[in-house]
C-alpha cells in the first residue's frame, strides 16, 4: 500500500498536514507533529512585521464546532526565520508549506520574497484576511479580482516552488475565485480558511465570549460544509487542492480525497486528538485501504467528482 503523494513535485509521505496556525509557532512544535505523523506542516500566518493578535478569549471548543479570534498574531518575518530554519534543518522533516498574510496587494510581493529565502517547499498565501485598500475593507478570497491580483504578484516572485492560494469558504461561488487564482498562476489551492463570523454567548452574562466577539468557525461541525467546497472547486479547476475542515479521522481525510482533495489539512482535530492524531488517522486510513483492496492513494482523489 503506497500513501505517498506527490504534490506539484513535492513529496508528502502521506496526505495528512498540519493547518495553518494550530501548534505552527516553533521549529520544536513542528517536529513534534512529524514525529507524530503528519506527512506535511504549515508555518501560521507570518507577516512583514510583528502582528498583535486580539486579547483573549480568544478560542473556545465544544464537541461539535471550534471556534476562534486569535487575530493572527505573530513576531513578524525575522522571527520566522528563526525558526523555521530550525525545523528545515532538522534531517527528518517532512515537506513544509510557508503561510504567509498581508493586508496590502504589495505587501504580498515583499513578504513573499522574503518567504521564499527562508526556504519551505511550497508557499500557501492566507487571502482570508481584509485588504486594508478596498473601501470596504473586504477579504481578497471575496473577489475575483483581488484574489488574482495577489497570486499575481506572489507568483511573478516566487521562482522555483509551487504556490498555493488559501481560499475563504465564506463566498457566494467557491469555483470562480479558484478559476481567477488559476488563471493568474496559482500551482495549487487550499480549500479552505474557517468558516463565519460565527457568535457564542455566555448566557449568564448575556455577552459574547469572544473579547473580538466573533471569530472563525472550524472542527467536526464544518466537515459537510467544506466538503462541498473542495468538490466546487475540483469541478471548476485542474490544480491541485489541499482540503480541509473539520477532519478528525481517517475516513475524514479519504472522503475529502474523493471530494477532490490531492492533501488533507488537520486543524481543530489537534485539540480534540492531541498531535497523535496524525498517526492515529494514518493507521485509520491504512485499515480503509486493507479493508477495500487501495493499494495507491492517490487513485482516489477526485474519485467522487469523476462519476
Ligand atoms: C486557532 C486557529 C488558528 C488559525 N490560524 C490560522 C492562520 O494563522 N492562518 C491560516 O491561514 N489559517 C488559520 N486557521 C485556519 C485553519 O488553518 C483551517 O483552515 C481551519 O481551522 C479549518 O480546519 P479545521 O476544521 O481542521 O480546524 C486557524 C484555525 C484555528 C482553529
Amino acid at each position: 500500500m503506497n500513501k505517498t503523494i506527490n504534490f506539484r513535485g513535492v513529496k508528502f509521505p502521506n496526505p495528512t498536514v498540519l493547518a495553518s496556525g494550530i501548534l505552527g509557532v516553533t521549529g520544536d512544535s513542528f517536529k513534534n507533529v512529524v514525529r507524530n505523523g503528519a506527512g506535511g506542516v504549515t508555518s501560521k500566518s507570518v507577516w512583514l512585521e510583528r502582528h498583535e493578535g486580539h486579547p483573549g478569549p480568544v478560542m473556545m471548543g465544544t464537541e461539535h464546532f471550534y471556534i476562534n479570534a486569535v487575530g493572527l498574531p505573530d513576531g513578524g518575518i525575522e522571527k520566522a526565520k528563526e525558526e523555521l530554519g530550525k525545523y528545515l534543518e532538522w534531517k527528518e522533516r517532512a515537506p513544509l508549506i510557508g503561510n504567509i498574510v498581508a493586508g496590502k496587494i504589495d505587501d504580498f510581493e515583499n513578504i513573499a520574497g522574503q518567504m521564499q529565502e527562508i526556504g519551505p517547499d511550497i508557499i500557501e498565501v492566507n487571502i482570508s484576511c481584509p485588504n486594508v485598500e478596498d473601501e470596504f475593507g473586504r477579504p481578497f478570497a471575496c473577489s475575483t479580482v483581488d484574489a488574482g491580483s495577489v497570486t499575481k504578484v506572489v507568483k511573478k516572485i516566487v521562482k522555483n516552488i509551487p504556490v498555493i492560494v488559501k481560499l475563504s469558504p465564506n463566498v457566494a461561488n467557491i469555483g470562480e475565485i479558484a478559476k481567477a487564482c488559476e488563471a493568474n498562476g496559482a500551482d495549487g489551492l487550499t480549500v479552505a480558511n474557517t468558516f463565519g463570523p460565527g457568535m457564542i454567548i455566555d448566557i449568564d452574562t448575556a455577552e459574547p465570549i469572544l473579547s473580538n466577539k466573533v471569530g472563525g468557525v472550524s472542527g467536526p461541525g464544518i466537515k459537510p460544509l467544506a466538503v462541498k467546497r473542495v468538490w466546487d472547486t475540483a469541478s471548476a479547476v485542474k490544480i491541485p487542492i489541499i482540503g480541509m475542515g473539520g477532519v478528525l479521522t481517517g475516513r475524514d481525510v479519504i472522503e475529502f480525497m474523493m471530494a477532490g482533495a490531492s492533501l488533507v489539512g488537520i486543524g481543530a482535530g489537534v485539540y480534540y486528538r492531541g498531535a497523535e492524531i496524525f498517526e492515529e488517522v494514518n493507521e485509520e486510513i491504512d485499515e480503509w485501504m486493507k479493508e477495500q483492496g487501495v493499494k495507491e492513494l492517490s487513485d482516489i482523489v477526485g474519485k467522487a467528482v469523476r462519476k
